[in-house]
């Protein structure tokens, strides 16, 4: 199946199931901005504790804040957001519609790969087993004049994009006539920089009301609550404080359904060291990280590291972590050595001191900060990307399964009488009644069981418990494993026990240490 399918199937599965809504739907929506459904919050919390309790919970030196959403505006002024947090805008005067320039130039290379990529395939097809792709890469005439393009363009585009040339980026997009995918046409105005905070009023005082922006990331309420956590929490370098929370931005180009949004969900961790000890951290958090997503089981195939060639004016490192999306390998997390950038700006806006003083090498000064900071909407992208799978059974019957992993499932186990009658609807509901305390249960009795069955398949529950006459007779059960689609007898002594060991979120921890 082609990618854009398996995307489009996978859109409408989330609404189909209840994972994924588009916000303000009976209204016609609102651009970029999505509700989770009844399963879409369950698995979404499960990812926010797992990533959770692999910080606060296997770190004894990260702590966890939750800080508002709400700021003093001073603070992004500090930080550098109020003035360069900033993508580069282009209007096409014909259809009136407004682009990033530089996603108008990523699609233009993106094309230019993809024709190379289909040219490759073309003759992969013809050569069969003795075509020798790096080779071909090397030789071909139309391949080599297309890379040698596509090489050239975005030498120009790094170049535009670390001097902020915004005249050079438009005569980029001139001078590969690149048209406006509405009107067709190449008219287009100036590239302009345009501020990506929201920004709203606070209370009203006799001069005015205060400007407020919702802020664009998490990170700063965890910076400027750096020495309160330090004090009360008596910390001692290296310690890291830990976030989740919502973060806004008025993103232009949103797109790829909960890829960019324009409110989303972000987990943070700013990790404070020594000065000089922040690229050691560096790595070892992206060790840590790698982890976290590997421990998951979607093949380490699917990942791999992306080290930023422009590096931020406050970084000395960075890298994302990227995951093989059904449209490309996407960045999925940051990973950022800060250095001192904004412990320092926030002193000198605020006047406050924000030195350590380090017993050890008893001496006073400001840390270092290596940040990771993950989307939890990326993240759940990933997850059920990765986890949706459709099978062909014996009979030809198409089966669409959320391979979930069992800790992140929103359903831990169905619980299905098989008839309605004979007593077994009350033997299922005294199961049900025991199991819910632990587990996420959800009982059903409607329809055959092969539709039940299907039905937990596509919210990805990975046990099926059916309760029948047997059950009455000596106390087991059948439970139906997802993916083998295996039965077993088991007694209602040891149901729980089964249930828990590969659902309980201590099984993917326990991969992490
Ligand atoms: N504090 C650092 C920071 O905010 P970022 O790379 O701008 O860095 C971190 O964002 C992560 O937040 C990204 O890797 C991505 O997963 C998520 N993210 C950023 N913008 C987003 C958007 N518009 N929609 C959904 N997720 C977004």
């Amino acid at each position: 199946m082609a990618q854009e399918d398996v995307f489009r199937k996978l859109v409408s599965h989330c609404k189909e199931y209840g994972f994924v809504f588009q916000s303000s739907e009976i209204y016609d929506g609102l651009a970029a901005v999505y509700d989770y459904g009844q399963m879409g919050v369950e698995l979404k919390n499960n990812i926010k504790k797992y990533w959770w309790d692999s910080m606060v919970l296997l770190h004894e030196n990260v702590v966890g804040i939750d800080s508002a959403i709400f700021m003093h505006p001073t603070i992004w002024k500090a930080s550098g957001h109020v003035d360069a947090f900033n993508d580069p805008l282009i209007d096409n005067k014909d259809s009136k519609k407004r682009y990033r320039a530089d996603v108008l130039i990523e699609d233009f290379l993106a094309k230019i790969d993809d024709k190379v990529d289909k040219e490759v395939e073309k003759a992969a097809k013809r050569f069969g087993d003795k075509f020798d792709e790096a080779m071909y890469r090397e030789t071909n005439p139309r391949v080599l004049e297309n890379i040698e393009k596509r090489n050239e363009i975005h030498e120009r585009f790094s170049k535009a994009l670390n001097d902020n040339n915004l005249v050079e980026l438009r005569q980029i997009i001139v001078d590969c006539e690149i048209a406006c995918p509405v009107s067709g046409t190449r008219e287009w105005t100036d590239v302009r920089q345009f501020n990506l905070m929201f920004s709203t009023e606070m209370g009203s005082t006799s001069d005015g009301a205060l400007k407020v922006y919702l802020r664009p990331e998490t990170a700063q309420g965890i910076f400027v609550n750096y020495s309160n956590v330090q004090k009360t929490g008596r910390m001692r370098i290296p310690f890291g404080i830990a976030q989740i929370g919502k973060a806004f931005r008025n993103e232009i180009v949103a797109r790829q359904f909960i890829f960019r949004m324009r409110e989303f969900e972000q987990m943070e961790l700013q990790f404070f060291v020594r000065p000089g000890e922040e690229l050691e951290w560096f790595e070892k958090w992206k060790k840590i990280r790698m982890k976290w997503h590997q421990a998951l089981g979607f093949g380490a195939d699917n990942y791999r590291f992306h080290d930023h060639e422009k590096l931020a004016h406050y970084a000395n490192a960075a890298t994302d972590i990227e995951y093989k999306m059904p449209f490309g390998f996407k960045e999925v997390e940051g990973i950022h050595s800060r250095t001192d950038f904004d412990l320092k700006q926030h002193e000198k806006f605020s006047g406050k001191r924000l030195q350590y003083f380090d017993p050890e090498l008893n001496k006073s000064y400001i840390p270092y900060v290596v940040e990771t900071s993950i989307g939890i909407d990326r993240m759940f992208l990933s997850v059920i990307a990765a986890s949706y799978h459709e099978e062909t059974l014996d009979k030809g019957e198409i089966r669409v399964v959320m391979k979930l992993p069992p800790a992140l499932a929103p359903v831990k186990a169905a619980i299905l009488p098989l008839i309605r009658k004979d007593g077994l609807s009350d033997k299922a509901r005294e199961i049900m009644d025991k199991l819910k305390f632990n587990f996420a249960c959800q009982y059903d009795e409607k329809d055959s069981i092969g539709k039940r069955y299907r039905r937990q398949d596509a919210i990805g529950t990975p046990y099926c418990v059916t309760i029948d006459h047997q059950t009455l007779e000596d106390n087991t059960v059948t439970i139906r494993e997802r993916d083998s689609m295996e039965q077993k007898r088991v007694s209602l002594d040891l149901l729980e026990q089964e249930i828990s060991e590969k659902t309980k979120m201590e099984y993917l921890l326990k991969q992490l240490i």
